[in-house]
């Protein structure tokens, strides 16, 4: 939710102050890892690299080459992380660790911008050279800490219900927009298709965890940590969150296999036909609608918002933003290439080869690819409402404890109500000073 009012907004920037929580987005100046509020010009004009987690679309390399035959003197040479964001996340690390500056330009997942920001591992950017009035706010707020610009965002990500309608509309069943609706609907249509199950999203123990367990306890009408900086996650709405989670499994209509589910292991699911709803991101509708033979349901399924407990839920706000390494050189390049890679022409051309959610607001009104892609109006919504994670420094320990919690009660080791407690005073701990 975003704060309202000059008051509001000043009573979260001293608990973020207090906290180590980002102001980002906010109107008031804080105080900053780095010294200026003009960043010194970046300079350094060659060879640079992108580095990235494993590119699911291919299109990646098709738009770097682009810019290579363009500009020979400052050829893009990709690096590719693996797929999972921890990681990703990890191997970035230790490189700004070590001060190497064998990556240049990094691929940040939304939730890392405070850490590298306030490790001073990522350089600030000039926001007079960039076009953020173009592009959607919720994704530019990604890449601030304490209201200056440290990533700008190339692919913004909003969770959607993919749905198998052929099933769905066979057996006269409407697509659900609460959970009770969307059990029913697994009540009624999985009798008549063998090996399919109910429902499944990201539940392997990583970053996808803690986004759908977020998604869970927000669509209950719970927080996991507020836009006061503080954690309130041991509350009876939290809890039902948890428990959709829980009794799925419990129930059977989340397979024990989708435990192990990333988001890849999760779309091979989908398009050999193995599930009837599932939590997902954009990037999966155009690889589940590929006509050569990889997918068995091309044609066969849509896309409808989350459900959640009395309507529809609400999704995690995901993403992606491109920053430049403090340690690399040719920073002029890298911001070059940056400003390329963030063009209109580029995410045009990125949705429609890829379905990734463009963070270039206007495409999202384009008659064309509202034909092409019609949960765009949808998406926008979803991502203009989403709900971010928390904007800290240490986010990865505050993630762990919230992946440790989802999974533990999932599988059945403890409740979910000692899983809410405990976490409530592990994400308390993690967040006082
Ligand atoms: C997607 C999202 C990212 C999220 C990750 C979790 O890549 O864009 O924000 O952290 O999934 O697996």
């Amino acid at each position: 939710m975003v704060t309202q009012g000059r008051v509001a907004r000043g009573a979260a920037l001293a608990a973020a102050l207090v906290l180590g929580v980002s102001a980002c987005g906010s109107s008031d100046s804080g105080s900053s890892p780095s010294s200026g509020s003009t960043p010194a010009a970046l300079e350094g004009v060659g060879p640079i690299t992108l580095v990235t987690g494993k590119d699911f679309s291919g299109n990646l390399q098709n738009q770097v080459d682009t810019w290579n035959q363009q500009h020979p003197d400052q050829i893009v040479k990709v690096i590719e992380l693996p797929e999972d964001a921890d990681a990703q996340r990890q191997q970035m690390v230790q490189n700004a660790t070590t001060k190497s500056d064998a990556y240049t330009v990094l691929n940040l997942d939304v939730i890392w911008t405070a850490e590298f920001a306030a490790n001073q591992w990522v350089t600030q950017l000039p926001e007079s050279e960039l076009p953020l009035d173009k592009l959607l706010p919720a994704t530019v707020e990604t890449g601030k800490y304490f209201n200056k610009l440290y990533a700008v965002p190339t692919t913004s990500d909003g969770g959607l219900l993919y749905y198998r309608k052929d099933l769905l509309d066979a057996a006269g069943v409407k697509p659900p927009t609460t959970w009770a609706e969307m059990k029913a609907a697994c009540d009624k249509v999985l009798p008549t298709a063998p090996g399919t199950s109910c429902y499944a999203g990201q539940f392997e123990k990583y970053e996808g965890l803690t986004v759908n367990f977020s998604e869970a306890v927000n669509s209950a009408g719970g927080v996991v940590v507020g836009d006061d900086g503080k954690p309130n996650v041991n509350t009876p709405e939290a809890k039902k969150g948890l428990d959709f989670l829980v009794e799925g499994i419990k129930s059977g209509q989340i397979s024990q296999k989708a435990r192990t589910f990333k988001e890849e292991e999760g779309r091979r699911a989908f398009q050999a036909g193995e599930l009837l709803f599932q939590r997902q991101w954009p990037y999966q509708y155009a690889k589940a609608n590929a006509t050569d033979g990889s997918s068995q349901v091309a044609g066969k399924f849509a896309v409808a918002p989350l459900p959640g407990l009395d309507g529809p839920g609400a999704s995690t706000l995901g993403g992606h933003n491109y920053a430049i390494s403090s340690f690399a050189k040719n920073k002029k390049t890298a911001l070059d290439f940056i400003k390329y890679s963030i063009d209109e022409k580029q995410q045009r051309d990125n949705l429609e080869k890829t379905s990734q959610a463009p963070t270039w607001a206007s495409l999202y009104d384009e008659q064309a690819l509202i034909a092409q892609f019609p949960y765009l109006t949808e998406l926008k919504k979803s991502i203009e409402a989403a709900k971010k994670r928390p904007a800290v420094v240490k986010y990865q320990e505050v993630s762990s404890a919230i992946q440790q919690a989802a999974y533990d009660a999932m599988g059945g080791t403890t409740t979910s109500e000692d899983a809410l407690k405990k976490l409530q005073s592990k994400l308390e701990e993690l967040t006082k000073q």
